[in-house]
Formats: structure tokens, sequence, C-alpha cells
């Protein structure tokens, strides 16, 4: 079963409300991905995901993308300067005034001082809220080692947990689907070590700013978006 929009509907008054720019935060596989899809569709604000531009980039071959392509097979990260610099380019297109969601970013203290700088910077903008997701490391590695990715359409399944109508088909566009290159339990090992050494402060960074709510991740897709959509609301409010 694909990921189609699970909370429209419910919820209604969080519809009159100007998203502004919301962080889903949290390690690897919680869900980010999967909530941010949610956010879109209920708002129609953009998914900055900095995974999936890096990959887009080592996809094609840029300079970036070549740079990143090891840093990115070793579950390590990406230098800051590069990442922020993406996020800047992404930030100036229009789609992003009203709001947006940042999937994956920022990941670490100097990539959420650049973010509360620059949006500083930005005229009448909302200031940021973070909503962070936390799931055990038993199911961390089910969704993982599980996921399968649709290349055309971006669907995210889980053989396990969200499987697609038809073995390792997309259930939109029946194109077969792709599994990520640092979605071995070997990866996620260093991936998590990157997290608790590296991310772990950033989430404690915007606990402490107050415009912050976490989320159990380990419950069924449309709930974890009640409840994020529910934060949302709160914070927002
Ligand atoms: P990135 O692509 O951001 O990977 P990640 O943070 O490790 O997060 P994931 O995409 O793996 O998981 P997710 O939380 O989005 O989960 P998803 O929704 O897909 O980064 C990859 C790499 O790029 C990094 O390691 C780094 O090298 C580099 N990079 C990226 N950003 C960077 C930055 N800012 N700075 C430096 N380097 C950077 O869900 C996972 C699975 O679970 C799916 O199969 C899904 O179907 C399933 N699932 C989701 N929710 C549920 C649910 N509620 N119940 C059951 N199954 C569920």
């Amino acid at each position: 079963m694909g990921l189609a929009p699970a909370v429209q509907g419910d919820n209604a008054a969080s519809l009159r409300i100007k998203p502004g720019p919301i962080l889903l935060l949290g390690a690897p596989g919680v869900g980010k991905g999967t909530q941010a899809k949610e956010l879109m569709a209920r708002w129609g604000i953009p998914q900055i995901s900095t995974g999936d531009l890096l990959r887009d980039n080592r996809d094609h071959g840029t300079a970036l993308g070549l740079e990143a392509k090891q840093i990115m097979a070793q579950g390590k990260l990406v230098p800051d300067e590069l990442v922020n610099q993406m996020v800047a380019e992404r930030l100036k297109l229009p789609d992003t005034f009203d709001g947006y969601i940042l999937d994956g970013y920022p990941r670490t203290l100097g990539q959420a001082h650049w973010l509360d700088g620059h949006i500083g910077t930005v005229p009448r903008a909302l200031p940021v809220i973070a909503i962070s997701i936390r799931v055990s490391y038993t199911q961390l590695l089910r969704r993982i080692t599980g996921r399968r990715n649709c290349p055309v359409c971006g669907s995210i399944y889980n053989i396990y947990l969200q499987p697609p109508k038809v073995d390792e088909l997309c259930d939109l566009d029946g194109t077969p689907l792709a599994r990520r290159s640092d979605d071995t339990e070997e990866v996620l090992e260093e991936r998590m070590r990157t997290y608790g050494l590296l991310t772990a402060p950033v989430v404690e960074h915007y606990r402490a700013l107050g415009r912050f709510e976490e989320v159990d991740g380990e419950q069924p897709v449309n709930e974890v978006a009640a409840g994020v959509m529910a934060a949302v609301a709160r914070l927002r409010g």
C-alpha cells in the first residue's frame, strides 16, 4: 500500500494556519520523508530533503554529487558549507515563501546556526518550528532494511510494513522499486553513530528554543501524521 495522504478531513482547523518553516528531526528511518509528504499534501508547501537533493546531485554526477558520494555511502555527513549552500539556493525559489518542510536538515549545530541566522534575514518570515519523531532502534532497523522507493514519483514503501500491492512495483505508476545503497545494517550503524554525535545536539538546540514538540513515530503512518499536524497547529496557534 502506498503512502497516500492519510489525514485529509480531520483537524480542519490546522488548514487555516500559515505553516511557515517546519523542521522534521529524527534518526535515520523514523519517517521524516513519509511525514513530510503528508504535510505537503495538507498545506501545499514543498518538502526540502537534503538527502534527496544530494542523491539527485550524485546521480547526475555534479561536482557536489561527486564530493558527497563516498561520504553518503559511509553514513557520514556531507560538510556543512556544501549543504548550507544547497539549502540557500533552494530557499530562494518562490514556492517556499508561505512555508516549507525541511527533512533531514539541519543535522549539525553549525547547520542549525546557519539556518537560524538565514531565517532572521528574511522579511516577515515566521520563526521555525521543530518536530522530532522518536522510534526504537529495532523498529528503525526494519524500516531501513525494508525500505523501497519509486525512482519516478518518489513514493516510499516498506516490504515489511508498507508493502506495494504488487511485489517490488510502485502502486501509482508500476515502476520497479529501488533500494538505497546506504540502507544496510552496517551503514545504519554508522548513520546512528553520526546521529547521536552530531544531530542529537540539534534536537536539544530546538527543544531549548521552545518552538518544539516530540511525536511518537512508532504508530501507523496516519496516527503519526495526526500527531505531527496537531503539534504544528499548537506550535503555530
Ligand atoms: P537522508 O536521506 O536524509 O537519510 P536519513 O536522515 O538517514 O533518513 P531516511 O531518509 O533514511 O529516513 P526517513 O526518516 O526519511 O524515513 P522514511 O520516511 O523514508 O540522508 C542520507 C545521507 O545524506 C546522510 O547519511 C548524509 O550522508 C547525507 N545528508 C543528508 N542530509 C544531510 C545534511 N543536512 N548534512 C550533511 N549530510 C547530509 O521511512 C523509512 C521507512 O519506514 C520506509 O520504508 C517507510 O515506508 C517506513 N515507515 C515510515 N513511517 C512508518 C510508520 N509510521 N509505520 C511503519 N513504517 C513506516
